[in-house]
């Protein structure tokens, strides 16, 4: 019997199911308005799958800190989990206790003085973690300020102009002053002089990045920390540290075991990390730690009854879901102490070497060398006139690597880089493949007579380090243009 065209007898169901998927498409497909009437489900899948097959590839993406590999049992781990809301801690005790036992693992690696008095959560990322590290920064100091008969008013934070982009929307969403001290030379990170001289007694907290966005850098922690004791000492102002650990957080306790950038610095009051970045969980979870339960005001945790049972949470969400967190927690098992380390240090390694093999090109010169956070930044020497680094970063797409090319913020709006993020599954072998394809890039970028391109042509993929400027609030374009978080 001949098949019926579908678009011609369009009841011909019995007919459909053994059609190929495509004959049955309509012939438009609504891209705005919700389609009058439903369609076959494997139609759908192929129409949304070949949609995306216009994404970059993810692997390849090295503009990311966050994971792009997990293994096939963590995939299926969270296929199984698909369905659990991580607020139901009533439905679902065993996801909220694995929840709680990531929270203890993390103080511990953290060096929190007693991993049972540490009290922390899970997020849906760094950003999310900053908001309420930062919320309780803000109550802390207004409670103290309250409790000594003295002005709420003007609370303000200090950071380096370096910080992720969630700390501006941090400062702007909680109206507290943010003050950036500014890049000088070649000093991209915040400095434990600089930062103390911005504090006052409305400082409610210096923000030091382990991992700067920008090119990988560790700020000096435990300086920073040991200036702020000074500055009490001489002034009786007390003013907490908060890690953005985003990425170092999970890298420097495997790699760097002496640096003291965490709880054993007693002004460290919380900490945060993105499970999905070098806790090597797909993108959705990050943590937020405190040190004890004083450093987390009570006032800010919530209880809920209507779950059942009385539940506290501390969130700017409320349904969430709870597959990343059982990932986060399959791979701390999984890995190990020793398995993170080996992880973290093949990722360095690759990094280094990358790093290393690019500095011994020519044309380029390396800004970090990946020897911190796996992340290196380099940019064109200053005897190259006549191509830039978004040059460099429009070839190399070409061919399919994504490597972010932006310009440093105030006071080295001048300079330019490229940022390159090795992450678990970028091996020496890509490695190498990628840098043939810069080798082979560069006779035709040479022989330009002048740059093609410059910072206009930069895509907002540069994962949070974008231009901002001293002393301003979060940039609304920024945040329009939806810099990467
Ligand atoms: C230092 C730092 N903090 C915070 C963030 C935001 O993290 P998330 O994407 O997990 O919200 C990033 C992201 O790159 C970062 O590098």
């Amino acid at each position: 019997m001949p098949l019926k065209r579908p678009h011609q007898h369009r009841d011909a169901s019995p007919h459909l199911t053994v059609n190929p998927v495509f004959s049955r498409e309509p012939i438009k497909v609504p891209r705005f308005e919700l389609p009058g009437e439903g369609m076959d489900p494997d139609t759908a899948y192929q129409i949304v799958h070949d949609e995306l097959m216009l994404d970059g590839n993810a692997r390849l993406n090295l503009a990311t800190f966050v994971s792009t590999w997990a293994e096939p049992q963590a995939q299926q781990l969270m296929a199984e989990c698909a369905e659990k809301n991580m607020i139901d801690k009533d439905e679902y005790p065993q996801t909220a206790e694995i929840e709680a036992r990531c929270v203890h693992m993390l103080a511990d690696l953290w060096n929190a003085p007693d991993s049972h008095a540490a009290v922390g959560c899970s997020t849906t990322g760094s950003s999310e973690a900053a908001m309420l590290a930062g919320l309780a920064l803000k109550r802390r100091w207004q409670h103290r300020r309250r409790a000594e008969g003295k002005s709420t008013e003007r609370p303000n934070m200090v950071m380096g102009i370096n910080v992720q982009i969630c700390w501006e929307k941090f400062a702007d969403y909680f109206e507290v002053e943010p003050r950036y001290v500014p890049m000088e030379g070649n000093r991209f990170i915040l400095s434990a002089e600089e930062a103390v001289k911005l504090c006052d007694e409305n400082t409610i907290g210096v923000v030091a990045v382990l991992g700067s966005t920008f090119d990988g850098a560790y700020e000096p922690v435990a300086e920073i920390a040991a200036a702020l004791d000074g500055l009490q000492e001489r002034t009786g102002i007390d003013v907490p540290v908060h890690v953005d650990g985003a990425s170092g957080a999970m890298i420097a306790p495997f790699l760097d075991p002496d640096l003291a950038w965490d709880f054993r610095l007693p002004r460290v009051a919380s900490i945060n990390t993105s499970g999905h970045k070098y806790g090597l969980v797909m993108p959705g979870v990050g943590w937020a730690l405190w040190r004890d339960a004083a450093a987390l005001p009570k006032d800010l945790v919530f209880h809920v009854n209507y779950l059942g049972g009385d539940m506290p949470t501390f969130a700017l969400n409320f349904s969430r879901p709870g597959a990343q967190v059982i990932a986060q927690y399959y791979n701390f098992l999984r890995l190990g102490f020793d398995g993170y380390q080996v992880v973290q240090q093949t990722c360095r390694d690759v990094a280094t070497r990358l790093a290393a093999e690019i500095a011994k090109i020519g044309p380029f010169t390396l800004i970090t060398d990946g020897s911190e956070l796996p992340v290196f930044a380099f940019r064109v020497s200053d005897d190259i006139t006549n191509f830039t680094v978004f040059d460099v970063s429009a070839a190399l797409r070409e061919r399919g690597w994504l490597v972010p090319a932006y310009t440093f913020p105030a006071n080295r709006t001048d300079l330019a880089a490229l940022r390159v993020v090795i992450r678990n599954g970028f091996g020496h072998d890509l490695g190498d493949l990628f840098l043939e394809d810069l080798r082979r890039i560069l006779p035709r970028l040479q022989a330009q007579q002048q740059p093609h391109r410059d910072a206009d042509d930069a895509g907002s993929f540069a994962h949070g380090a974008e231009t901002k400027t001293a002393g301003r609030p979060a940039i609304p374009e920024q945040v329009a243009r939806g810099a990467h978080g």
